[in-house]
């Protein structure tokens, strides 16, 4: 990354960086005008996490994942979670094997390295539970076998803003096994026309039979690049401000009494952890090999607005997870 520190290992960071630069550049002539959701699966490759979407449908989210499946050498599975999907769905199951007397267990979805599981909240609680779980123990439970799940293992959650009718909201207390909670809108005019334009070119590549296959990284690199992310420097004055973040999302009497009020519930010790490792990962796409103040903030409200619940009274007064966010922001200050 700073060629000019004669390290006989820097030539290979660099590499290293500019192939991620260019996976960044190549998502990004695919999904038009949704540089966030781009920029944060990349984050979530790096640090190790998962992804919760929020989004219309129609936004590229689908897309999104798929681009990155094909420039990676991991397999990618889509699950539409619906009212009558069952955990086996997703995890797996034994099955009876008569010519062998014997049960053999037949994987599930769930050990693909990238996972899509779509509208999340049309599923019950048991089959969240079992994702959720996954996610956190990286390994799954079926029967008396335990089965660890490989060891890259990005899940990319999609959720609808809009609460449908027979719809099951997750359970808050587990929704911080999401690295992040991106939310996503609607493109601008100019991207809409470049959207326009590259379904057309698609439409013919597919008549053409002529679709370019893309290389592919091997995950040998995201595992050097997780590596160089966490190696990443971060100063103990940067480190500290992401910590008194957090702290005040528990408590904020010493900033602000009323907003510590409005506050039910802060971060926990898995969201300190989330926006380090997030920042760090931010500070290496950008090309640098030390976090700065701005790259917490700018990672803050994705790593935190589903972490920090509004208390009651302020739900009814319109407050959420981004705004509480927004005002922690606010009322910490800047090392
Ligand atoms: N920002 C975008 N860039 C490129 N294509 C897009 C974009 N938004 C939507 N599309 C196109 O619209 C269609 C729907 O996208 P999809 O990924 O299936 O949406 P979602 O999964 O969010 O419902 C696809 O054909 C996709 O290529
Ligand atoms: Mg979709």
């Amino acid at each position: 990354m700073s060629p000019d520190t004669g390290n006989p290992a820097e030539p290979h960071a660099s590499d290293l960086h500019a192939r991620f630069s260019a996976l960044r550049e190549a998502l990004s002539t695919e999904i038009i005008g949704q540089s966030r959701l781009v920029d944060r699966l990349l984050v979530a490759l790096l640090a190790d996490g998962h992804l919760l979407v929020e989004g219309a449908p129609g936004l590229a989210k689908t897309t999104a994942i798929r681009a990155l499946a094909a420039r990676l050498e991991a397999d990618f599975a889509r699950v539409q979670f619906t009212p009558d999907l069952l955990p086996a769905d997703l995890t797996g199951t034994e099955i009876w094997r008569p010519q062998d007397g014997r049960f053999e267990f037949q994987a599930g979805p769930i050990f693909h390295p990238l996972l899509l599981a779509d509208e999340i909240n049309r599923a019950p609680a048991k089959v969240q539970s079992a994702l959720l779980e996954a996610m956190g123990e990286r390994q799954v439970t079926v029967g008396r076998q335990t089965y660890r799940l490989p060891q890259l293992f990005l899940v990319m959650a999609t959720q609808n803003p809009i609460e449908q009718e027979g719809t099951f909201p997750l359970p808050e207390a587990q929704l911080d096994r999401f690295l992040m909670h991106v939310r996503i809108g609607y493109p601008e005019a100019d991207a809409e026309i470049r959207i326009l334009a590259l379904a057309r070119e698609r439409a013919l590549a597919l008549l053409d039979a002529d679709e370019a296959v893309p290389e592919r990284l091997p995950l040998e690199a995201v595992f050097a690049a997780r590596r160089a992310v966490l190696e990443v420097h971060l100063a103990p004055a940067v480190e500290r401000y992401l910590v008194e973040l957090v702290l005040a999302s528990r408590d904020a009497t010493p900033y602000d009494p009323a907003l510590a009020r409005r506050i039910a519930w802060g971060a926990s010790p898995r969201g300190s952890i989330a926006l380090e490792r997030c920042a760090r990962a931010s500070a290496w796409l950008a090309g640098r090999d030390f976090v700065t103040p701005d790259d917490v903030r700018a990672i803050a409200p994705d790593v935190l607005r589903h972490r920090v619940l509004p208390s009651y009274e302020a739900t009814a007064e319109g407050w959420d997870g981004d705004r509480l966010v927004a005002a922690l922001l606010d009322q910490v200050p800047l090392p």
